[in-house]
């Protein structure tokens, strides 16, 4: 949870003041809502903004205030907010029907598209979520290994559900998790990316691992970073020892490249769990890998082989809402160099903020990958130059410590008064459609937010 913003702080006064409607509805909300929150990641000190509308890479609040935003939907969105493409699709699908309860033509073709575009997807099963996608990918490599247990990684996050939602940041305990049966956790191995040869003698000596799962680029949607070299690892292990590779590239996939990760590293998983981008900004999700493994769903097949079927329901998997702008969304990446735009405005804010962290004798540093930005804000003091920051010089520790730093949430309201909403975690995830202006006014708005902590002696 992020360290509460100190109450007698200028920022958070600027903050009241310029947001009195969000105020006034969160108040409402704390009578409907645990915490007025519908999502973890909304809890923010004094109180969240609410958002009325949104387009291209700006939203507005409810008190009128404008924000460029890296937060994009929580990654969802690569073509911004309301993209033309999008509510075409959306419109002309609202008109022919929601929800057929039968087959239709656009689960097919957006299955198609993900064939074409994740090297791993032999076989598509769509889900509604994330979470899901996980819980059936999981599911799915315990049937196929008859094994019990799985391996995930501390701090990777891979949504809700009971088997991953624990050793995560949000969840870092791995005993006495409320709400989930100890036999879930004891069949589940929270391992330290930060001690390879350690993961490497696990997968090695215990014959009953069915899965491992990671965010191929490290926790956090990278902001814990994880080498190549780990998922290479990883990947020989697993393929000698009959263990399922689980990539979750519900951030990394249609983002980091047109085919994810896995496609920009060159390193093909068994299964792949996929959302966010892949529905175009609705709700949607996919488990996607090797046929043999998602025979499992397949009626004929587990007749066939005498297999027990997995069940699979879910009212609004692949529903014609979410296919057509899941095809709106990734036609476009295939067709339109949608991420390498995104990417390029995501190296541009890295190198502009790099340039102000050093201007104003920050020793901060901004890194990431492709179109995800987070910023280093060094706890530990360590010796860091921004302008030639290299995240792989550093410990996986240092960068678990970061976003601990006391003026994170600070830092947050400050570059909010400036125009820029970010993440939670001090990261910006680009879109296609944010411009070298919106990057130069970003660059600035960081600057300026530097100064104000600095006259609060936050800095
Ligand atoms: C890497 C990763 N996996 C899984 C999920 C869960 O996806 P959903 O929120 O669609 O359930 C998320 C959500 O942020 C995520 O970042």
């Amino acid at each position: 949870m992020p360290a509460a913003p100190p109450t007698n702080s200028p920022i958070v006064a600027a903050y009241r003041q310029r947001t009195p409607e969000s105020l006034r509805l969160w108040q409402q909300a704390r009578n409907v809502f645990p915490g007025g929150i519908v999502h973890d990641s909304r809890h923010m000190l004094p109180y969240p903004i609410y958002v009325a509308r949104a387009e291209g890479p700006r939203k507005w609040d409810v008190d009128g205030n404008e924000y460029i935003d890296y937060y994009g939907g929580h990654g969802s969105l690569i073509l911004g907010h309301a993209h033309p493409s999008f509510k075409d699709a959306v419109a002309r699908q609202a008109a022919l029907g929601s929800h057929f309860a039968a087959c239709h033509e656009l689960e097919l073709e957006w299955g198609r598209l993900v064939q074409r575009l994740v090297p791993s997807a032999e076989r598509v099963r769509f889900t509604a979520s994330g979470t899901e996608a996980n819980l059936m990918a999981i599911r799915l490599a315990r049937a196929f290994t008859g094994r019990s247990k799985l391996v995930r990684f501390k701090n990777h996050f891979h949504g809700w559900q009971d088997h991953v939602a624990f050793g995560s940041k949000h969840q870092a305990a791995t005993d006495n998790v409320p709400g989930i049966l100890k036999g879930i956790i004891d069949a589940v191995i929270v391992a330290d990316p930060a001690k390879p040869e350690a993961v490497r003698a696990v997968l090695e000596s215990d014959p009953d691992i069915a899965a491992v799962i990671m965010e191929p680029t490290g926790a956090s949607s990278g902001q814990i970073p994880l080498a190549r070299d780990f998922a290479v690892m990883l990947r020989d292990a697993t393929a000698k020892h009959g263990i399922v590779l689980i990539f979750d590239e519900v951030v990394t996939g249609f983002r980091v490249s047109p085919g994810g990760a896995q496609a920009m590293w060159g390193i093909t998983p068994d299964l792949t769990s996929l959302a966010k981008i892949l529905a175009g900004g609705m709700p949607g999700g996919a488990v996607v890998g090797r046929k043999d493994i998602l025979d499992h769903l397949d009626f004929g097949e587990t007749a066939a082989r005498g297999f027990v079927k997995i069940p699979h329901q879910g009212t609004f998997n692949a529903n014609p809402m979410a296919a057509a702008a899941g095809i709106a969304a990734l036609t476009r990446v295939a067709e339109d160099e949608i991420c390498e735009t995104a990417a390029a405005r995501g190296a541009s804010l890295r190198r502009q903020w790099n340039r102000v962290f050093a201007e104003e004798k920050v020793p901060w540093a901004a890194y990431g990958v492709a179109s995800t930005t987070y910023v280093f804000t060094n706890p530990e003091g360590l010796d860091v130059d921004p302008e030639a920051f290299d995240p792989a010089c550093y410990p996986i520790g240092a960068f678990e410590k970061a976003a601990d730093h006391p003026a994170v949430p600070l830092l947050r309201l400050a570059l909010m008064l400036r125009g820029v909403d970010l993440s939670g975690k001090i990261g910006a995830i680009a879109s296609a459609v944010h411009g070298e202006d919106d990057i130069a006014a970003t660059a600035e708005a960081m600057r300026g937010a530097i100064r104000i902590l600095k006259d609060e002696s936050a800095l």
